[in-house]
């Protein structure tokens, strides 16, 4: 291929660990939920960008099943930031065209929550512009464990044999079945770790660690990220002719 045309390749599927919020607010003085608040207004910037950039799919992990261990302060006031969040959102993600899905386990989170969700998710399900997938209480091997729990119900029933289990058939269990591979997983704050995030749907995924915290991440540093992907070359196991 052409440099060329190899720098203009864009990722279709871009997914994000958004860390650093609480390192952000800790260099102000201030609480980690300051942060978090910072955090969320980024994700607005970095969606809205997503259209002119060529990404039609933006998952970006919002709250792990690990982030559970933080302290009863921080857990509430992010759950209600969410809270705030979607019913601020609603209507501009609807009418920006982005359609919004959630994965992770529903069942710890508060009614409330759900419900939001499960509106938001029915209201854009019409919407192609953009796919936007927020991972909340999201952890790639809970997702996994829940697959092969909702597989073994179906071999059980005998609606399933085993022998006809394959990959496809485990990432059709998946949270994200609807969803294409990420081509690229980006982290903020320097950390150079997944944290549990898309294991198995990230197996031949590019990656991007940038130091800059999260509630620091403009849409032009986005821009430069997708740009130094266009230039990687990926091979998927194979040689290059
Ligand atoms: C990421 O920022 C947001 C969540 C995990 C909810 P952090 O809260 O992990 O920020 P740091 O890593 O402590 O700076
Ligand atoms: C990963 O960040 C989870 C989210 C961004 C939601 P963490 O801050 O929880 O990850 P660790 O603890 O540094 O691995
Ligand atoms: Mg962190």
């Amino acid at each position: 291929m052409p440099d060329d045309a190899r720098a203009n390749l864009c990722p279709a599927h871009v997914a994000i660990i958004m860390d650093g919020n609480g390192r952000w607010a800790q260099q102000r003085g201030r609480p980690r939920l300051f942060g978090h608040h910072a955090g969320a207004r980024r994700v607005r910037e970095i969606v809205k960008a997503c259209p002119d950039m060529g990404v039609k799919y933006l998952t970006i992990f919002a709250f792990s099943t690990e982030n559970w261990k933080r302290t009863q302060t921080e857990v509430a006031g992010l759950m209600a930031l969410f809270r705030k969040y979607l019913e601020r959102e609603a209507n501009d993600l609807f009418e920006s065209g982005v359609c919004v899905r959630f994965i992770g386990d529903r069942i710890r989170l508060d009614d409330k929550l759900v419900t939001l969700m499960d509106e938001l998710e029915l209201r854009t399900a019409g919407n192609d512009r953009v796919h936007l997938t927020v991972a909340l209480n999201y952890g790639g091997r809970d997702e996994v464990t829940r697959a092969a729990q909702r597989m073994a119900v179906e071999v059980e029933q005998g609606r399933l044999h085993y022998k006809d289990v394959d990959a496809e058939t485990l990432a059709g269990f998946l949270d994200t079945h609807v969803l294409p591979d990420p081509d690229l997983v980006i982290r903020t704050s320097g950390e150079a770790r997944i944290s549990n995030f898309l294991l198995w749907q990230s197996a031949y995924a590019e990656y991007e660690f940038v130091d800059t915290l999260w509630p620091d991440f403009t849409a032009a540093e986005f821009s430069r990220v997708l740009a130094s992907y266009g230039k990687r070359d990926r091979r998927f196991g194979a040689v290059r002719a």
